[in-house]
C-alpha cells in the first residue's frame, strides 16, 4: 500500500534533516504506527505522505504510484486527521462535517452517525469554537472517516482524550481496520501502539530504529521467565520460574496445589523497555 525507500525531509528554514534516509513498507489492510519521542519526526513523515511536504528525498509509493506524479484525486481515497484540529469554529460540529462532506465526489458517511460514535450528538449543533480540546479532537477525529478512505492517515488520535473516549476512538480505529482500511498513525503512547498496531517503527531523530510487531519486540527483549506472588501466613512472596521448564518444576506444581497464588506474569518487556532499549531514549 505504502512503499518508501531512503525517505529524507528537510524543512526549508531547517539545518538538519526533520527525518533522514527512511525505509518502511506499509502493508494493505494494517494498522501501522510510528512511536516515538516529541519532534522525532513523525508528523513530518506523515505530512509527506500525505503530500504536504513536497522536496522530499528518496521515494514514496503509494499503490505502486510514485507519490510526487499523484493528483488531487489522492484526496479522495485517503483520510487525514492531523495533529492539530482544522475546523471551522464559527460553524457547528454537523456544519463542519457537512461541509467536509459536500467536498468528496465519491460515497460518504452519514455525519449524524459518525458524530453519535464518538459520543457528540448532543453537541451536534454546537459551534466548535464552544467546544473543549477533546471534542474537537474527537470532530476531528472522525471527519477523517467521512469519506470512506481506504488509507487512513492519523497523528496522534488519542491526545488529550480521557480514558472512555480514548477507548472510543481506539475501537473505531479497530473497526476500520476489520473493515479493511490501512491505517498509519503516529503516537508517543505506547499503550496505543500495544493496542492498535500490527507493526511499529520506532522513530528517534528523525531515523526509524526498527519495525515489528509489538509482541515480537516484547518477547525478543523480556525475560522468558514467570512471576508467581502468593502469600503465606498474611505475607507476601514472589517467586520466579524459567518458562520453558515451567510444567515440569516441582517448586511451581506446589505452588499452584497450594492455593496460595495471587498473581502469575510472564516477564516479556514494556514497549516502552523496548524503546529505551533499543533507542537509548524515552518516549516522553
Ligand atoms: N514547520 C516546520 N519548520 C521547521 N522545522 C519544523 C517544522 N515542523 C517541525 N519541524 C522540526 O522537525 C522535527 C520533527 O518534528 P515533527 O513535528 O515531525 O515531530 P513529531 O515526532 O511529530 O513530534 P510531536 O510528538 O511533538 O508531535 C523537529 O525538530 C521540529 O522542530
Ligand atoms: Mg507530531
Amino acid at each position: 500500500m505504502i512503499r518508501v525507500n531512503q525517505l529524507s525531509y528537510t524543512y526549508p528554514t531547517g539545518n538538519t534533516p526533520a527525518i533522514h534516509e527512511m525505509d518502511f513498507q506499509v502493508q494493505a489492510g494494517e494498522i501501522f504506527g510510528f512511536l516515538g519521542p516529541s519532534g522525532a519526526g513523525k508528523s513530518t513523515t506523515q505530512m509527506v505522505l500525505i503530500g504536504l511536504l513536497k522536496g522530499y528525498g528518496g521515494q514514496v509509493e503509494i499503490d505502486d504510484r510514485e507519490l510526487s506524479s499523484i493528483h488531487s484525486d489522492y484526496y479522495e481515497s485517503i483520510g487525514v486527521a492531523f495533529e492539530f484540529p482544522n475546523l471551522y469554529l464559527k460553524l457547528s460540529a454537523l456544519e463542519n462535517l457537512r461541509f467536509f462532506k459536500d467536498l468528496y465526489r465519491g460515497e460518504t458517511e452519514n455525519p449524524e452517525e459518525l458524530l453519535e460514535i464518538v459520543g457528540l450528538a448532543a453537541d451536534a449543533n454546537k459551534k466548535v469554537g464552544e467546544f473543549s480540546k477533546g471534542m474537537k479532537m474527537r470532530l476531528n477525529f472522525v471527519r477523517a472517516f467521512l469519506n470512506k478512505p481506504s488509507l487512513v492517515f492519523l497523528d496522534e488520535p488519542t491526545s488529550g482524550l480521557d480514558p472512555t473516549n480514548a477507548k472510543t476512538v481506539k475501537e473505531f480505529i479497530l473497526m476500520k481496520k476489520r473493515e479493511g482500511a490501512t491505517i498509519f498513525l503516529t503516537t508517543h503512547n505506547m499503550h496505543d501502539a500495544d493496542d492498535l498496531c500490527d507493526r511499529v517503527g520506532f522513530i528517534v531523530d528523525g531515523q526509524l530504529r526498527i519495525i515489528d510487531s509489538p509482541r515480537n519486540l516484547k518477547l525478543d527483549h523480556g525475560k522468558k521467565r514467570v512471576r508467581v506472588e502468593y502469600r503465606t501466613n498474611g505475607s507476601l512472596d514472589r517467586t520466579e520460574f524459567d518458562l520453558a521448564s515451567l510444567g515440569r518444576e516441582p517448586s511451581f506444581q506446589e505452588l499452584l496445589q497450594s492455593g496460595k497464588i495471587e498473581t502469575i506474569h510472564s516477564l516479556e518487556a514494556t514497549l516502552e523497555e523496548v524503546f529505551i532499549e533499543v533507542t537509548g531514549r524515552r518516549l516522553a
